[in-house]
């Protein structure tokens, strides 16, 4: 199972947005073209106070915002070549109805209990201030804009009633304490268990959690005042809704069923209670509470034995120059503008390259005309056209037989293997920032034969070594296709055509392109873009 986070819709995604979509699209076709059984999930996260906010603030109602929004996202995401087998959105009926009849599974189990509680009220908007309504004071590390549900800086997760000196996110008015009553997760019950389920996650997701852990788990509400979100289903809960975080962790779960409904097949048993199925979620660093813990600690509620996730793929934050992609200062690159500079395949190289699996990185417009111009087009485009054009000009279109085969064909077929196990191995260990450039290694190999060898010449003086350097470097473009297939799936199968590979996605790397295969039409893979900086 191959999951991303669920983006927020509130605003147009920015290439920190797509990255975890990306990442999951590019996991994904890596482990079909391996012959994996594959299902990968994500959607719209609809919810929240992020978006009721935005939407007050542009006098619409949420459903029209995200009707709107969820549109343009998928729109966006076929531009990025994403394609899920289920990009599907929190306001569908099937994970509404997952959710009421699973947080009744859990009041069965004896994990839910209702209590009176303290809220944050605004009196001038006359509403309670749940989650991000409110900002503040962080308790923990002091940072001044936390926000009520979780500190942005040091990633605790928060409750409003927490923040020192907390004001409404709407009017910056200081709320007042209210009474009103809420339904709870009962998190501290299963210290245990999560307690040793996060022992068996990475180093750096472990070492988010310490602090958490060691400071005990409290049980999280799974309820609020809010209109905006799933109606909870609890005896007297009329009128309340489920915490956006609560809810939409559940998509994974409800995603494969509704999946499972539109395909007619059986998919939600074979991967969610299989227990040989592997899983990984892509998200980013500040997601890690509810991805390593809530999300595991209701699946193990629930007991009806649902996989826990096995990986979890998070990572630091793409910046720009030197500063946070930020909405509200307008810092960064947002997808509608980046569609219009280059195609969105080219944009999935950039962002693969820029992966901030260890650390934060930059982008910058030298680094994009780098990635573009010199890797995509110079090494990667031109291998493919000297190679292909030489076939077409020279051999009649057909490619030529092994005649006269050497030791320096030899040590380049080798070369070019080794990357493509490299390729695969970097894959399976996750760092597909590494894997993501073997397409390019190759094809500057490719390109360092082809000057030493010379075909150019060899044809004149010896064509049948010239047939083998040609049959030679044509094999190396059927694995160029392969390793470039989750970077730039169409790119790949563009290529893989004009090496008469039918369907670049049937798992074929060990399938040789052989003699006498036409080599008709050349087109060109990438084009330099010019850009000022
Ligand atoms: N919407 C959240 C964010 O953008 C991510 C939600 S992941 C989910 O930070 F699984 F909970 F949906
Ligand atoms: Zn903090």
């Amino acid at each position: 199972m191959v999951f991303s986070a669920w983006p927020y819709i509130n605003s147009e995604p920015h290439l920190g947005t797509l990255l975890h979509l990306i990442s999951a699209d590019y996991y994904a076709r890596f482990l079909r073209i391996m012959g994996e059984e594959v299902v990968s999930v994500s959607g719209s996260d609809e919810h929240g106070t992020p978006i009721e906010v935005e939407a007050i603030k542009q006098g619409k109602n949420p459903k029209d915002l995200t009707d709107e929004m969820h549109s343009r996202v998928l729109e966006i995401l076929r531009s990025f070549s994403v394609e899920l087998d289920n990009y599907t959105r929190t306001e569908n009926e099937v994970h509404k109805e997952f959710v009421r009849n699973f947080y009744l599974q859990l009041e069965k189990n004896g994990y839910v209990f209702k209590q009176t509680t303290v809220q944050l009220y605004c009196e001038k908007d006359r509403i309670f201030l749940p989650d991000r309504f409110v900002i503040g004071k962080c308790p923990y590390c002091g940072y001044e804009r936390a926000r009520g549900d979780q500190c942005e800086n040091c990633g605790r997760l928060l409750e409003p009633t927490l923040l020192v000196e907390p004001r409404c996110a709407i009017c910056g008015e200081r709320p007042v304490k209210k009474e009103t009553f809420h339904w709870f997760f009962d998190l501290p019950k299963l210290t245990d268990e999560i307690t040793r389920y996060v022992e068996t996650l990475d180093e750096n997701v472990k070492g988010y959690l310490r602090n958490m852990l060691e400071e005990g788990l409290r049980p999280r509400s799974i309820t609020r005042d809010n209109k905006w979100g799933i109606p909870a289903p609890f005896a007297g809960s009329e009128g309340k809704t489920i915490y956006v975080w609560m809810e939409a962790v559940l998509g994974y779960l409800s995603g494969v069923i509704e999946l499972e409904k539109k395909k007619g097949e059986k998919l939600f048993e074979k991967f969610w209670m299989d227990p040989d199925t592997k899983s990984i979620y892509f998200i980013g660093k500040d997601n890690i509470p509810f991805h390593a813990i809530i999300l595991p600690a209701l699946l193990i509620a629930s007991r009806r034995g649902y996989n826990l996730p096995k990986k979890i793929s998070s990572t630091e934050f793409i910046l720009f120059g030197q500063m946070k992609f930020s909405k509200s200062q307008h810092v960064g690159v947002w997808a509608s503008d980046a569609l219009g500079i280059a195609d969105g395949e080219y944009w999935r190289y950039v962002i693969l390259s820029l992966r901030p699996e260890r650390g934060d990185t930059s982008f910058s417009w030298q680094e994009f005309d780098k990635l573009v111009n010199s890797d995509l087009n110079d090494k990667v485009g031109n291998y493919a056209h000297r190679v292909l054009t030489f076939v077409k000009d020279r051999f009649n279109g057909s490619v030529p037989e092994n005649l006269k085969p050497s030791e320096e064909d030899r040590a380049f077929s080798e070369a070019i293997m080794k990357l493509e196990e490299e390729f695969i191995r970097l894959n399976y260990d996750l760092r597909i920032k590494d894997a993501a450039r073997k397409f390019v290694e190759a094809s500057e190999l490719g390109n360092h034969y082809l000057s030493s060898q010379q075909p150019w010449n060899l044809y004149k003086s010896d064509k049948e070594r010239a047939s083998s350097v040609l049959y030679t470097s044509v094999q190396s473009l059927a694995h160029i296709a392969f390793m470039m297939y989750p970077v730039a799936p169409r790119r790949s199968q563009k290529l893989a055509t004009m090496l008469g590979i039918a369907s670049i996605e049937k798992p074929n790397r060990w399938e040789i392109v052989r003699p006498g295969t036409k080599i008709e039409r050349v087109e060109p893979l990438f084009q330099k873009i010019n850009i000022k900086y």
